[in-house]
């Protein structure tokens, strides 16, 4: 396969970084452009990018100049991969799509458009089919409808959800079709990366927390019913910054639709589910999509999060806390890398998804 020539907006930033790491060697997409704000614009990469991965910054983007975040810096290039702040992304994506660089993002500014697909690879890779339905012709006004491009002559948004919110789906797809879930509380503790850099100051959180981090709490609640595609869902949720650097951890409860599931029951549905994109031959793709841990000391961001390349959800700590009266109670732990599970891998996989699917098509 042809290499695709791919941008990155936002390059400079936590999660831009991190798709510059991810793609160094990737078989498939190479980094042509990286564009960040206009502080950055005119500089070499090395130049702009306070490099906070500990691989070392890859020798050709390094020397790339970081370009404004529009089309016309990135003419040569077959899409983008979109890391930006979503005050930015309101107007920078949609004119980026209508240009025909279709976006791959990572930002909340469009993932509950309703012609925009939110996508886990691993739980609703059929919403990618949705990009058919998008046109970007009146780039800018926010609403993707009434345009005139369409997609003969425009490109597409696709998103990945919040970073709590991908091993949250990721866990309850599989109870959803063995039992049917309802009543879902979740409490994140979510790791300082996510915050991007510098994030939050060191005398805010050392030996702390922060018991709110401003919008996150929406997000945990609406993103999981369009990924889900389930309306009716209830979900409570609390999100909290803790003093951990990377991998946020969840505690989830939540009610099957069944009476008398017992813990080694929930734990064969997880181990046992079927992916719908293994056997793709997709290079994000890892063996495991779901992590079972039976230490009830498991999972913990150090040493777990970066396990098989920082891609699987771990899930542990599995209790049924009651059962009866049609249906059963359950309590567990998960945790995945916000960064890459929740953030640029997602992203690069929902990318892979489209190739193979023949969606995505280099120009
Ligand atoms: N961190 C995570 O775990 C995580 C997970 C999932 C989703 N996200 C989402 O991903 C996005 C990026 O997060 P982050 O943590 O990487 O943020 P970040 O570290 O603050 O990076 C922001 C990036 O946007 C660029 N930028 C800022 N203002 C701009 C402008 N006016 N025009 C063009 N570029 C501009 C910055 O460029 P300069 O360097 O030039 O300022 C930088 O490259 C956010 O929408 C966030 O919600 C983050």
């Amino acid at each position: 396969m042809t290499a695709f020539r791919v941008g990155i907006l936002g390059a400079t930033g936590a999660v831009g970084q991190k798709f510059i790491r991810l793609l160094d060697g990737h078989p498939w997409f190479k980094v042509a452009a990286v564009g960040a704000s206009g502080r950055s614009a005119g500089k070499s990469y090395a130049e702009a990018t306070d490099w906070r991965e500990h691989a070392p910054m890859p020798e050709d983007v390094a020397a790339l100049t970081v370009g404004e975040c529009h089309p016309d810096a990135f003419q040569g290039v077959d899409f983008v991969f979109s890391g930006l702040d979503s005050s930015v992304a309101d107007t920078v994506e949609p004119l980026f799509a209508a240009a025909g660089r279709s976006v791959i993002s990572n930002t909340k500014s469009f993932r509950m458009h309703p012609d925009v697909p939110l996508v886990v690879p691993e739980v609703n890779p059929s919403h990618l089919d949705w990009v058919t339905r998008q046109s970007w012709g009146s780039a800018g006004d926010g609403n993707g409808t009434g345009g005139s491009a369409g997609l003969s002559q425009g490109g597409f948004i696709v998103t990945n959800p919040n970073c709590v919110v991908v091993p949250l789906v990721m866990a309850l797809k599989p109870l959803q079709d063995a039992y049917g879930v309802s009543d879902v509380t979740v409490t994140s503790m979510q790791a300082l990366s996510g915050a991007g850099y510098p994030g939050v100051s060191a005398m805010d959180i050392l030996g702390n927390l922060i018991p709110y981090i401003p919008g996150e709490e929406d997000k945990i609640r609406e993103e999981p019913l369009k990924i889900l595609g389930d309306s009716t869902l209830s979900i409570r949720s609390t999100a909290v910054r803790v003093p951990v650097a990377n991998g946020h951890t969840l505690s989830v409860h939540l009610t099957l639709g069944r009476e008398g599931v017992t813990v080694d029951d929930i734990k064969a549905t997880l181990s046992s589910y079927a992916s719908p994109i293994a056997g793709m031959g997709l290079p994000s793709a890892g063996l495991h999509t779901i992590m079972l841990h039976d230490d009830p000391f498991s999972p913990r961001p150090v040493p777990h999060a970066m396990s098989h390349e920082g891609m699987p959800t771990h899930v542990g700590r599995i209790r049924q806390d009651h059962s009866g009266g049609g249906e059963t109670q359950i309590s567990f732990i998960c945790m995945a890398h916000n960064t890459i599970r929740g953030a640029a891998g997602g992203a690069i996989l929902n990318a892979e998804v489209l190739v193979a699917k023949g969606l995505l098509r280099g120009r």
